[in-house]
């Protein structure tokens, strides 16, 4: 048997049949607390995991919150250690250990990397050699990755690529970057190969523009979405998610997944 089950049987988890992935994240209370649409992460988890191929938490909520039913992807979070209200949100490396991971039937570990930063070496190296051990055991890596402070590099497609490649390089195997209205196919070409999921940022004012980078970004080759506050935070979240779904998985543009789920605009 090849060496690369173990590996290919956990991405399966995560990428549905169409090869595509709605991801969902709920791990920013880690850094940011129990934010709104988060406070009561089991409630979350139990309404929204029935509508997502998979989900992205840390450790405390998937053991102490999440009901498992077999049924999504895990992508367990190992990064962190930086808060909102300290030094430098920066300023993170891994918290857990890959057994421990193991242990908890993740399908793939997720770390940050924090290009353009006083901590991109930190991050970066740890990201190589966490690709390295979890090789050993054909479970997939997931590189978060984030560029700065400075709020034009954050949509910058040269940076966004520069990101993405190094997370490549290191040998990541989901990619998850940001989306950016210029150029995104460069920044997913970037990625050599390795599947790019996007996240969604802080709230939209409109669903339509939630579903319209989904649609742009799997139209420039991303294979799916890792999103949270847009779902979480939205008093629709599970119209989101199926709306979602259909833009990304079956191809439906974002005006007709809109009128759909959420009616005439
Ligand atoms: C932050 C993360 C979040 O999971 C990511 O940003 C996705 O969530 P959102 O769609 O709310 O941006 O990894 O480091």
């Amino acid at each position: 048997m090849s060496e690369l089950f173990g590996k290919k049987n956990r991405l399966s988890r995560i990428f549905n049949k169409s090869g595509k992935s709605i991801m969902l994240a709920l791990d920013h209370g880690m850094a940011l607390g129990p934010m709104q649409g988060i406070e009561r992460p089991g409630e979350v988890l139990k309404k929204l995991t029935p509508y997502t191929d998979s989900i992205m938490l840390n450790k405390g909520i998937l053991q102490n919150c999440y009901v498992p039913d077999g049924h999504v992807g895990i992508v367990l979070r190992i990064s962190g250690a930086a808060t909102i209200v300290g030094e430098d949100l920066t300023r993170e490396s891994i918290t857990t250990t890959v057994t421990e991971a193991l242990r908890l039937s993740a399908d793939a570990v997720a770390t940050s990397i924090y290009v353009g930063t006083p901590n991109e070496h930190s991050t970066i190296r740890e990201l190589s050699l966490l690709c390295d051990e979890c090789e050993t055991y054909g479970l997939p890596v997931l590189a978060v990755t984030a560029i700065g402070k400075d709020r034009e590099r954050k949509t910058d497609p040269r940076y966004l690529a520069l990101a993405v490649r190094v997370a490549a390089e290191m040998g990541a195997d989901i990619i998850k970057t940001y989306y950016c209205d210029e150029n995104f196919e460069k920044v997913v070409e970037a990625s050599a190969g390795v599947p790019i999921v996007i996240a969604g940022g802080p709230k939209m004012d409109s669903v339509l523009d939630v579903l319209k980078i989904a649609e742009n970004a799997v139209k420039a080759g991303a294979l799916g979405v890792d999103m949270g506050r847009n779902v979480w935070q939205h008093e629709k979240p599970v119209e989101m998610l199926l709306a979602l779904k259909e833009v990304v998985n079956e191809g439906i543009n974002a005006e007709e997944a809109y009128s759909k789920h959420f009616g005439r605009k």
